[in-house]
Parts: C-alpha cells; sequence; structure tokens
C-alpha cells in the first residue's frame, strides 16, 4: 500500500507538500526566535538555552532538540528525493519530437529547482556556522550564540550568504506553499486567490523577519 502511494506522482506530490510544511512551521518558529535577538544578548541565550532544556525534567538535556532534529532531517531527505524522482518523471513523459532536445523545464520548475539546491548548500553552511562553529569567522563560542550571529553579520559574506538564502526561503516557499495547497485540494476556484494572497504574505513575512537580524547588525541596532 504504501509503496504504491510513493510508487505514484500523487503520493510524491504529497509527500513534498506535507514535508515543506513540516519545514515551514519549523522556519516560523526559528524566524520568531531569532527576533529575540533585538531583546538583548541575555534573553537570546537564554531561549538557545531553552531549546536544549525543553520537555525536562520528563526529557533529559537536549532530547527534545535532537527529536526535532530527525523530524527535519527525514523532511527535508523526503522533499529532495521526490523532488528529485518527479523531475525525472517528467522529463521521460515529454513528447521529444515536439520540442527541442534539450527539454526545458518552466520558469517556476527551474526556479524551484535551483532554490532548492541552494537553500540546501545554505543549510549546510549554516550549520557549520552557527551551531558547530567550524565554519564561523570570529571566535566561536558554544552558547553564547548572541554573539556568534553579530560576528556573523560583522563580514561582508556572512551578510551575502544569509541575504541571499534568505530570499530564496522567501520565493520557494511563494510558489512551494502554493503548489502544496493545490496537491492536498485545499485549493478551489473560489478559495485559489484567498491561498495565492495567503502564500504572498506568508513568504514576505518570513523574508522581513529573517532580513532583521543581518539588517540589525549591519545597522548598530544589534551589537
Ligand atoms: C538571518 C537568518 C538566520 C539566523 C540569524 C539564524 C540563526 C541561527 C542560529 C543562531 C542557530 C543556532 C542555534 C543554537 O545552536 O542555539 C541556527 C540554527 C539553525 N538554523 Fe538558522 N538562522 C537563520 C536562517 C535560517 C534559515 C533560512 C534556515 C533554513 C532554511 C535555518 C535553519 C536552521 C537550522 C536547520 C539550524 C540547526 C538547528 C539545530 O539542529 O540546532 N536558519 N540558526
Amino acid at each position: 500500500m504504501a509503496r504504491t502511494v510513493w510508487d505514484s506522482t500523487v503520493g510524491k506530490k504529497t509527500v513534498m507538500a506535507v514535508s515543506g510544511l513540516i519545514m515551514l512551521l519549523y522556519l516560523v518558529a526559528h524566524m520568531l526566535g531569532n527576533l529575540k535577538i533585538y531583546f538583548g544578548a541575555l534573553e537570546f541565550n537564554e531561549y538557545a538555552h531553552w531549546l536544549r532544556t525543553m520537555g525536562e525534567p520528563l526529557l533529559h538535556y537536549e532530547w527534545a532538540l535532537w527529536v526535532v532534529r530527525v523530524v527535519l532531517v527525514v523532511a527535508v531527505v523526503a522533499h529532495a528525493v521526490s523532488a528529485y524522482q518527479l523531475s525525472r518523471r517528467d522529463i521521460k513523459a515529454r513528447p521529444s519530437k515536439y520540442v527541442h532536445k534539450k527539454a526545458r523545464a518552466s520558469y517556476a520548475t527551474r526556479t524551484m529547482r535551483w532554490g532548492g539546491i541552494i537553500l540546501a548548500l545554505f543549510i549546510v553552511w549554516h550549520i557549520l556556522d552557527l551551531t558547530t562553529g567550524h565554519v564561523h569567522s570570529g571566535g566561536f563560542e558554544e552558547g553564547k550564540p548572541y554573539q556568534n550571529v553579530v560576528d556573523t553579520f560583522s563580514t561582508w559574506y556572512g551578510n551575502v550568504i544569509y541575504i541571499v538564502a534568505v530570499l530564496a526561503v522567501g520565493l520557494h516557499i511563494r510558489h512551494g506553499f502554493w503548489s502544496a495547497a493545490q496537491t492536498l485540494g485545499v485549493g478551489s476556484r473560489t478559495r485559489d486567490r484567498a491561498l495565492k494572497g495567503l502564500a504572498n504574505v506568508l513568504a514576505l513575512l518570513l523574508t522581513i523577519g529573517f532580513l532583521a537580524v543581518p539588517v540589525g547588525v549591519m545597522t548598530g541596532v544589534v551589537s
């Protein structure tokens, strides 16, 4: 049964939609959490500490965080694998005698594909920068994310990498949310306009919220 669903195009699109929505929920929470940087180092670092003690004393230190990490990794892999397989299927299904030798994907498809690749590379960089510190610009200090974030946005390349990634997130969500709504059958003619509007508002709020952090450091409001 699960195999039949996974093999179908609708099944793969459903996997993309559900995994995408899980990641979207994470991004909304992450964006809101990041904004705490405007309330000072103490509050921001305490919040980062709470991410690790969530669920205590029932759960041990970092257990809840690891559950979130595992769910996210599963979502990222499921999303990427189904996207890849859907694009292979799309190319194979094309009647090549009517089109140019090289099948040209639509503008939206190409944007989503490149956006996805940029985001995957960014996530690796981002974890090495602010979670493990391997590529961090300043002296990375575990448990002191406030200072780590300020260090990152005190370099020109840190700002460029994050701003490009955040714009890619916005574009990806704008189209992805709309596609997910259609796959999951929420859309109808009357609701289409409202859903498109919702996708735009959501993408815009996330973009502005994430950009607020580098902008805060660059303007000296966060230092
Ligand atoms: C300006 C934008 C962003 C800032 C300032 C920021 C900040 C941070 C910080 C400080 C951490 C480390 C938290 C800690 O260890 O306590 C972190 C982790 C993380 N961020 Fe971001 N982030 C931003 C954008 C993003 C975006 C756009 C994504 C996804 C596309 C993302 C995904 C993640 C992930 C997956 C982690 C690892 C969580 C973990 O396993 O510990 N972040 N971020």
